[in-house]
C-alpha cells in the first residue's frame, strides 16, 4: 500500500530509481535490456571468472545464452565463468536487475576464485561462532554519556552531508566530503587525550577512508570498530551525479560523529582502543571497508568488535531498532539488544535479514571478525529513496531523532565493548 502510494504520487521516477528491481517494464527497460545484451562480448576462447550471490545467476544466464557457466556454487554464492570482458556487462545486468551498484567480484583464474571463496566462507563461519568479550559493567558512565546525544547536532552533520552534490568514490565533490569528514573529526577531537585522525588510502580510487583512533589506556592492541559508509551514489553514478544520500548513508556518519563529539567533550578514556570508519566506496561493492578489513585481518590486528551504522534516520517500521541476523555475529547482536534493554528503556528492537552483503560490516565478517548491524527499518519496509536524487532529510521529516536513537545505542556500545 505504502508503495503504491508512492507510484501515484511519484510516477515511475521512485520505482526505477529504487533499490528494488522495477516492476513496470516500459520503452526505456526495453532499450537498456537492448543495449546490456549488446554489451556482451564474443567468446575468444578466454575466460573471466566471477562469484555472485546464487539469486543472480538465474536472469544473468539468460542473457548469455550459451558461454555462461556455472563452476561451483556453496553458501548462496555462485563461482560463474563468462566470456572475457564480460564485467560491464554483468554489471549493468545486476544494477537492473537488483539494484546492486557491482554485486560480483572478479578473479585472475579459476584457482584464485575459489581459493577465495573457500577463505569467504570459512571465515564468515568462523566469525559466527566468536563470543567478543563484552560485559554490562560500566553503567555510570554509559547513561552519562546517553544523555547528552543532541538531536540538533546530528540533524546538522546530515544536512551538512546530504547538501554537498554527491559523495560519489570517483567524484570531485565525493573527494571533498571525505575531506570535509576528516576535518571535522580533527575539530572534534583536538582536546582529547590519545585521539588521533587519519586517512586510508585506496589504490584504485582517488575517495579516502577517513579513521579516528580513541588509543586504549589498559589493552590498546584490542580494538573496537564503529564505522558506516561515507559515499552516496544515485542512478548509474558518475561525477556530476546529483546523490544527497541523507538516510544512505549520511545519518549513519552523522550518528558516528555524534559519539565522537559526546566522547571527546565527556574527555572519554576507553580501556581498548577505539576506532571511528568513515569508509569509502560502499556503494561499489563494499570496496573501502573491504581493504580496510583485508588490511587489518593481514596484519594481525585484534579487531574484538565492530559496529556498523548504515541508513538510521528513515522510520518505516513498528519498532525502533532492526539488528541484521545475517552475516553478523550472534553473540554481539545479544549484546546490542541488551544494552537497549538496559540503557535504551524507551525503545523497542526487532530482527530482519538483509538477505545478502548489503554493507560494510560483511566485509569484517568476511575477515573473521564479529559484526553487527542495527539499522532503522525490518527490509519489509525499507526506504524506497535510497540511491535517488530524493534521498534527502525532507524524508525523514527534516530531522534527526530516528538518528538520535542510534547516537545513543553507539555510545553505550562504544562505553561497554571498549571497557
Ligand atoms: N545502505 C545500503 C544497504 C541497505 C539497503 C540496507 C536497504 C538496508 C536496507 C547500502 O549502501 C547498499 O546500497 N548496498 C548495496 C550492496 C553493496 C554490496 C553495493 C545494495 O543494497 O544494493
Ligand atoms: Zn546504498
Amino acid at each position: 500500500m505504502f508503495k503504491f502510494a508512492i507510484t501515484l504520487m511519484l510516477g515511475t521516477v521512485v520505482l526505477t530509481e529504487a533499490r528494488t528491481p522495477s516492476r513496470i517494464p516500459g520503452l526505456l527497460d526495453k532499450a537498456l535490456e537492448q543495449r546490456i545484451i549488446m554489451s556482451i562480448p564474443e567468446f575468444q576462447g578466454e575466460w573471466s571468472y566471477v562469484t555472485m550471490d546464487s539469486d543472480a545467476v538465474k536472469p544473468s544466464s539468460a542473457r548469455f545464452r550459451s558461454h555462461y557457466e556455472v563452476v561451483g556454487e556453496s553458501g548462496g554464492i555462485a563461482l560463474v565463468r563468462v566470456p572475457k570482458g564480460s564485467e560491464d556487462a554483468l554489471s549493468a545486468m545486476m544494477h537492473k536487475d537488483f539494484r546492486r551498484c557491482a554485486g560480483f567480484v572478479s578473479h585472475e583464474s579459476e584457482e584464485d576464485a575459489f581459493s577465495s571463496m573457500e577463505a569467504m566462507h570459512r571465515y564468515t563461519r568462523q566469525s559466527r561462532q566468536l563470543i567478543p568479550p563484552f560485559e554490562i559493567d560500566n553503567s555510570e558512565q554509559t547513561a552519562d554519556l546517553i544523555s547528552k546525544v543532541n538531536e540538533t547536532r546530528v540533524r546538522e552533520t546530515i544536512l551538512s552531508l546530504s547538501t554537498m552534490k554527491n559523495r560519489y568514490y570517483r567524484s570531485t565533490e565525493g573527494v571533498l566530503a571525505a575531506q570535509w569528514i576528516h576535518d571535522h573529526w580533527k575539530n572534534l577531537i583536538k582536546d582529547l587525550p590519545g585521539a588521533s585522525v587519519r586517512y586510508f588510502e585506496h589504490k584504485g580510487w582517488p575517495q579516502k577512508s577517513v579513521i579516528v583512533r580513541i588509543e586504549g589506556t589498559k589493552s590498546p592492541d584490542e580494538v573496537v570498530i564503529l564505522g558506516g559508509h561515507l559515499d552516496s551514489t544515485s542512478g548509474m553514478g558518475g561525477n556530476h551525479i546529483t546523490a544527497p544520500g541523507a538516510d544512505d548513508n549520511a545519518s549513519g556518519i552523522a550518528c558516528l560523529t555524534e559519539v565522537i563529539r559526546v566522547a571527546s567533550e565527556t574527555g572519554f578514556r576507553p580501556a581498548r582502543t577505539v576506532e571511528f570508519m568513515a569508509y569509502a566506496a560502499e556503494e561499489v561493492g563494499l570496496k573501502g571497508s573491504g581493504e580496510i578489513a583485508q588490511t587489518y585481518k593481514r596484519d594481525g590486528v585484534k579487531v574484538v568488535g565492530v559496529m556498523q551504522l548504515d541508513m538510521t534516520n528513515f522510520n518505516s517500521s513498528k519498532k525502533d531498532i532492526y539488528i541484521f541476523e545475517d552475516y553478523t555475529n550472534p553473540a554481539q547482536n545479544q549484546f546490542l539488544k541488551d544494552l537497549v534493554d538496559t540503557y535504551l528503556t524507551d525503545l523497542t528492537w526487532g530482527v530482519t535479514k538483509c538477505g545478502y552483503a548489503c554493507s560494510d560490516h560483511a566485509s569484517w565478517t568476511r575477515q573473521g571478525f564479529a559484526a553487527s548491524y542495527p539499522a532503522e527499518s525490518s527490509m519489509d519496509d525499507d526506504n524506497p529513496y535510497i540511491h535517488s536524487i530524493r534521498d534527502t532529510i525532507a524524508q525523514s521529516g527534516g530531522h534527526a531523532q530516528h538518528a538520535a536513537k542510534f547516537a545513543r545505542l553507539g555510545l553505550a556500545y562504544m562505553a561497554e565493548a571498549s571497557q
